[in-house]
C-alpha cells in the first residue's frame, strides 16, 4: 500500500502528484525540486496566494500547463505547504507528518486512487527519518470507519487512497524504505487501536479483546494467555469482578508475551480495557454516554502496540501487555456504593463512587503483573478520569509516575511522535486524600486533583517498580485538531508514543 519509487516522479503515472514546499521566506522562488512545479507556481508565488504555509494546499492540471504532458505525467498536482522547517527534533518530524495528512485528505477529495508524494529536503532531519515521517501522516490520514454505514448516498461514497508511493529522487534508497516502513507499521497499528475502539460496547467485549490476542499470537511469536471469571475468582481479583458485577457479560484478563532473553529487561504495558463506561450504580448523565465505548482505548492502544512490537521483534527487551477488560453496568447484582472490596494484593478498598471504576481494575492488573512478570518498568495507559480534561482539554496526555529517568522517555518518545504530554505530581498529601474510615482506602479522592488522586490509588499497587500511568482521557478521541487524526472518532492516541518507547528504550 506504500512504496518507493525510484522514478522520476514528474514522469511517473498517478492520479495525483504531491510536492512539499516550505513557507518562503523571502525567497523570490519556492524551494521544490520539479522546474514545472515552479513554474506553476509562479503566480500564485509572487501574488501571495501560496506562501508554503503550514496547511495551504494549491491544485492543478499539468494538461493544462504549456508543456502538457511533457512536463508531469500525472492527472493532478498538488502543492502542500510545509511552514517553516524546523531545525530539527519533533517539531520537523510533526511539519512532514501534518503535511503528509493534509496531502491525502486532499488526494481523499479529488478521489486520487494513486498517489505519488515527493520527499521534500529536510536539512534538519535525515532522509530515513523524513520518509517515516511523511508516510505516517499519509497513512494516519487514510482512515475511515465505515462499517455500519449502509445506504450512503453517491457523493458520501467514502473514498481511500489505494497506493501511496514516495519518491526521494537522490535519496538513499534502503534508507528511505527502512524508515518508510517504521513510519507505516506504526500509523497502521495506530489504525487497529481506532478499529477497536470505533467498535459500539455491544460489538467490542472483553471476549473481542480476548479473540483479537488469541488469533495475534497465533500468527506472530507471542504469547497468549486469557484469564477468565474463575481464574479472577481463584487468584482473588476483586477489582476487576466488583466492576463486572452489574454486567451480563463475562470479565477477562487478557496478557500477550513477547519474549526475547531473560538477560534483556521486561517491560510491562497494561491498558483500561473498559468496553462500556455507564458509570454503574452512580450513573452518567445521559448526554454524551455514547462515547464511554471508548473507555477501552488503553487496552486498544496496547494490544495494537503489540502486534507492531510482533512485526519488528525488538531485540533488547521482554514485553508482557494486560489488558483488564470488562464493562461497567448497573445490573441487579452491581457494586453499591460503600461496598468494600478486596483487591489482588489484599488491599481493601472502600468504594464511594462506582464510575471510578477505572483504578479498580488496574489495581488488580497492576498488582498481578508486576508479582508474577517481575517487569524493569511499568507502563499503564487509561482513560482515568474527566478532570485531566479540565486540566490539560485535548492536547496532551496527562502523564504521572514514580521514576524521573522513565518520564524523560516517554517525554521524549511523546514528542517524537506528536503526541505530547504534560507530566503532573503525585505525592503524600494526594495520597491522603483517599484515606478511608473503614477501609484501607476509598476510590476517589474528593474535591480537587482527580488526575492525580487517581493516579495515587494506583501508586499503591506498583510498590518500588519504576512505573508510569498515562491518563489519555482527554486524547483517545477527540484529540487536538490535526490533518492526520480524524476530527470526530478515536485517534489511536498512546499506540506510536508506546512503539517510540520501545523502538529507543534504554535501561532504567
Ligand atoms: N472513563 C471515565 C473517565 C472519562 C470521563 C473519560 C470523561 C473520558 C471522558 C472514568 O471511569 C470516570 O468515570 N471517572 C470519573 C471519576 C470520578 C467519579 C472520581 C470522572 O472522571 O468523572
Ligand atoms: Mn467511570
Ligand atoms: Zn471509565
Amino acid at each position: 500500500m506504500i512504496k518507493l519509487t525510484e522514478k522520476n516522479p514528474d514522469q511517473a503515472g498517478a492520479d495525483l502528484l504531491v510536492y512539499f514546499v516550505p513557507e518562503d521566506d523571502g525567497r523570490k522562488k519556492p524551494a521544490c525540486r520539479s522546474a514545472h512545479v515552479v513554474k506553476a507556481l509562479q503566480h500564485p508565488w509572487k501574488e501571495g496566494d501560496f506562501s508554503g504555509k503550514e496547511g495551504q494546499v494549491y491544485q492543478f492540471y499539468p494538461a493544462d500547463c504549456p508543456k502538457g504532458k511533457d512536463g508531469i505525467r500525472a492527472t493532478r498536482a498538488l502543492v502542500v505547504g510545509l511552514g517553516t522547517l524546523a531545525e530539527q527534533g519533533g517539531k520537523i518530524r510533526e511539519q512532514l507528518r501534518i503535511a503528509g495528512g493534509t496531502a491525502t485528505a486532499q488526494a481523499r477529495k479529488c478521489k486520487a486512487a494513486k498517489v505519488v508524494a515527493v520527499l521534500p529536503d529536510t536539512p534538519g532531519l535525515a532522509p530515513e527519518d523524513a520518509a517515516e515521517c511523511l508516510a505516517e501522516g499519509l497513512i494516519l490520514a487514510n482512515y475511515l470507519f465505515a462499517k455500519y454505514k449502509k445506504k450512503l448516498a453517491r457523493d458520501e461514497e467514502p473514498f481511500l487512497v489505494k497506493n501511496f508511493l514516495i519518491s526521494g529522487s537522490e535519496m538513499p534508497a534502503k534508507a528511505l524504505r527502512k524508515g518508510m516502513k517504521k513510519g507505516a507499521d506504526a500509523a497502521l497499528a495506530a489504525c487497529v487501536a481506532r478499529d477497536m475502539a470505533s467498535e459500539p460496547g455491544s460489538s467490542w467485549t472483553p471476549l473481542q479483546f480476548a479473540e483479537y490476542a488469541r488469533k495475534l499470537a497465533r500468527r506472530t511469536d507471542l504469547q497468549c494467555t486469557v484469564l477468565d471469571k474463575a481464574d479472577m475468582k481463584k487468584l482473588g481479583m476483586g477489582g476487576i469482578l466488583a466492576v463486572n458485577q452489574g454486567s451480563a457479560i463475562p470479565p477477562k484478563l487478557v496478557i500477550l508475551q513477547y519474549r526475547t532473553s531473560k538477560k534483556n529487561p521486561t517491560l510491562m504495558l497494561v491498558g483500561k480495557g473498559l468496553t462500556f463506561d455507564s458509570g454503574g450504580i452512580s450513573l452518567k448523565p445521559a448526554a454524551g454516554m455514547e462515547d464511554m465505548k471508548y473507555d477501552m482505548c488503553g487496552g486498544a492502544a496496547v494490544l495494537a502496540a503489540m502486534e507492531a512490537v510482533a512485526r519488528e521483534k525488538p531485540a533488547n527487551l521482554n514485553i508482557v501487555a494486560l489488558v483488564p477488560a470488562t464493562d461497567n453496568m448497573s445490573g441487579p447484582a452491581a457494586l453499591k456504593p460503600g461496598d468494600i472490596i478486596t483487591h489482588y494484593n489484599g488491599a481493601t478498598c472502600e468504594v464511594v463512587n462506582t464510575d471510578a471504576e477505572g483504578r479498580l481494575l488496574l489495581a488488580d492488573a497492576l498488582a498481578y503483573g508486576i508479582k508474577k512478570y517481575n517487569p524493569d518498568a511499568v507502563v499503564d495507559l487509561a482513560t482515568l478520569t474527566g478532570a485531566v480534561i479540565v486540566g490539560l482539554g485535548h492536547h496532551m496526555t496527562g502523564l504521572l509516575s514514580n521514576n524521573d529517568n522513565l518520564v524523560e522517555q516517554i517525554l521524549a518518545a511523546g514528542e517524537l511522535c506528536g503526541e505530547p504530554l504534560w507530566r503532573l505530581p503525585l505525592g503524600t498529601e494526594y495520597t491522603k486524600q483517599l484515606k478511608s474510615e473503614v477501609a484501607d482506602m476509598k476510590n476517589i479522592g474528593g474535591k480537587g486533583a482527580g488526575t492525580i488522586t487517581a493516579a495515587a490509588f494506583l501508586q499503591e499497587f506498583v510498590g518500588d517498580t519504576p512505573w508510569a500511568h498515562l491518563d489519555i482521557a482527554g486524547t483517545a478521541w477527540n484529540f487536538t485538531e490535526k490533518s492526520y487524526v480524524p476530527p470526530k472518532g478515536p485517534s489511536g492516541i498512546g499506540v506510536r508514543t508506546l512503539l517510540a518507547l520501545i523502538r529507543n528504550w534504554q535501561p532504567i
